[in-house]
């Protein structure tokens, strides 16, 4: 099958792929760049576990295709801890036991930063509608709700960064995505 040129910045860092124009983002995140903390659950656009950040905006990345990220900024799981210091989120869902076997959590922690950037004090109805589309078979939600008002609290103004990060924050992030795994 004939390719396509693609360039998006993943997480700080450029990328030049050629794709198949039917290849949808979370495989070239998984496959072509091993980001494998952005999670399929479904495919079928339910479980949100394959959430990231397109130009700042939380998408189900199992409904993109590639070629629609071309020229994009991209956010992952692997980019939200800066340095060797976790993101807010991850230190809350971390100390409230936000999760269980961990296959929902880098979708549900990116779907909560971007309702944190719009919403920085959100109510706990908040927080629930806003993960609505994130599904989680083990916990309840009650931990995730606890540790997403939590990390609005921890953050000054209760505002979250979801602004592009630095490539420095890869590595960290990739072990927090390794962790959270059964
Ligand atoms: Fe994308 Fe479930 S894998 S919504
Ligand atoms: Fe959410 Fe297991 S699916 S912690």
């Amino acid at each position: 099958m004939s390719t396509v040129p693609v360039h998006l910045t993943v997480n700080g860092q450029h990328h030049e792929l050629e794709v198949e124009p039917r290849l949808l983002l979370v495989h070239l995140l998984r496959d072509n760049l091993g980001l494998t903390g952005t999670h399929v659950g479904c495919d079928t656009t339910n479980c949100g576990a394959c959430t990231v950040h397109l130009e700042g905006e939380a998408v189900k990345s199992c409904t993109v295709l590639a070629v629609q990220a071309d020229g994009a900024e991209v956010k992952t799981i692997e980019g939200m801890a800066d340095g060797e210091k976790l993101h807010p989120l991850q230190e809350a869902f971390w100390n409230d036991h936000g999760l269980q076997c961990g296959y929902c959590t880098p979708g549900m922690i990116m779907a909560a930063a971007d309702l944190l950037a719009r919403n920085p004090n959100p109510t706990e109805q908040d927080v629930r509608h806003g993960l609505e589309g994130n599904l989680c078979r083990c916990t309840g939600y009650h931990n995730i709700v606890k540790a997403v008002l939590d990390a609005a609290r921890m953050t000054e103004g209760g505002r979250i960064d979801v602004s592009p990060p630095s490539s420095e924050g890869v590595e960290a992030g990739e072990a927090v995505a390794t962790e959270i795994k059964p």
